[in-house]
């Protein structure tokens, strides 16, 4: 028996400013687009911004339903709107901003295991890593690729 490890290397940031400016732009953008959460539930508001190939940016919020099961988290909401109106695109990047009454949340917005992985399929389908950004409030996290995030990645079918 071998005992392994797996290390994640991100970058950590105290405010947008620090960005690179492509990332500040879309960081701002997920900030924005916490503006279309509709969450009559949890009251947890979630941005989503998504950079294209082109330089676009896609925006998505989460949506929320009665029969729980039924919505949708944001950054799904925004790669699946991405993913249908520019197919020919690829997913540069995911910037992902969590609060309540549209004041980010001191920790960063981590995205839960099913959007890692729609996240991991369409870096897949572009064929370039995706930087995933996670906002708080005076807490920044970049991971590089999707791989980081959600290692021992399934994409093998
Ligand atoms: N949510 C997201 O939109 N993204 C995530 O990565 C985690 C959770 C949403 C789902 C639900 O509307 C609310 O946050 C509370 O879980």
């Amino acid at each position: 028996m071998t005992e392994k490890e797996i290390n994640i290397k991100f970058h950590e940031y105290s405010s947008i400013d620090e960005l690179p400016k492509q990332d500040q732009e879309l960081a701002l953008a997920a900030i924005e687009a916490m503006r279309g959460s509709y969450a009559p539930y949890s009251h947890f508001n979630v941005g989503a911004a998504v950079r294209l190939s082109n330089g676009e940016i896609v925006k998505g919020a989460n949506q929320e339903n009665a029969a729980f099961p039924s919505g949708l988290c944001a950054e799904r909401t925004a790669m699946f709107y991405a993913g249908a109106t520019y197919p020919d695109k690829s997913m540069v990047s995911i910037a992902i901003a969590g609060g309540v009454m549209g004041r980010l949340a001191k920790a960063p917005a981590t995205p839960c295991g099913a959007c890692r992985q729609v996240m991991a399929q369409y870096q897949l389908k572009g064929g370039k890593p995706m930087s995933v950004i996670m906002l708080g409030d005076g807490q920044i996290w970049k991971f590089d690729r999707v791989d980081d995030i959600l290692p021992l990645i399934f994409d093998s079918i």
